[in-house]
């Protein structure tokens, strides 16, 4: 699986800080990587949405994390960013990352993160700690082997045998 990865971070992009929130995504998915693309963007609706096409069109990644910009602060857009990108909502992604990350901390409710399908990739928002990070990871992982499978047309959707 080929993992696209980007980091919304205006103070990263600014080299104020390291993207550790990127690194922990890295690690977390190695077990299922051929490989790892990465971009870092400001919280620009635009940049975003760029990433999120290049590393869907061009770099044919199967699965792309963006991480961070999904709160309340002003620049936050992460979400809307996304959606003007996908071509269907996959709302049962986030859903249970919110549901099972509530089990942790109530400020997962104050992530307005989306997930989507744009051609044959799979685009889920994650909050941008590490913490939070590792989490939604760990939530989101057991299901993406049959999710890429599914979206690459190599299965029927799920009517029988599983
Ligand atoms: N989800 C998990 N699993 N763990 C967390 O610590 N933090 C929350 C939330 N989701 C958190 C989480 C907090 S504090 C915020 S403000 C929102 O994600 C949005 O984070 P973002 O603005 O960095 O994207």
């Amino acid at each position: 699986m080929k993992f696209g990865i980007i980091c919304v971070s205006d103070r990263c992009y600014k080299g104020e800080c390291d993207d550790l929130s990127g690194k922990a995504i890295a690690e977390c998915v190695k077990s299922l990587s051929d490989g790892e693309v990465y971009r870092l963007v400001p919280d620009e609706n635009d940049l975003i949405s760029n990433a999120i096409t290049e590393l869907s069109d061009d770099e044919k990644c199967d699965v792309i994390f963006t991480t961070g910009g999904t709160g309340f602060a002003p620049r936050d857009i992460t979400p809307e960013a996304t959606k003007a990108v996908i071509e269907k909502e996959v709302p049962g992604i986030s859903e249970a990352i919110r549901a099972k990350s509530l089990e942790i901390t109530d400020r997962a409710m104050l992530s307005r993160a989306i997930s989507g399908i744009r051609g044959k990739s799979l685009i889920i928002n994650l909050p941008g700690s590490p913490k939070a990070v590792k989490e939604s990871i760990d939530i989101v992982l057991p299901v993406l082997p049959h999710a890429i499978e599914t979206l690459s047309g190599n299965t029927q959707s799920c009517g029988g045998n599983y």
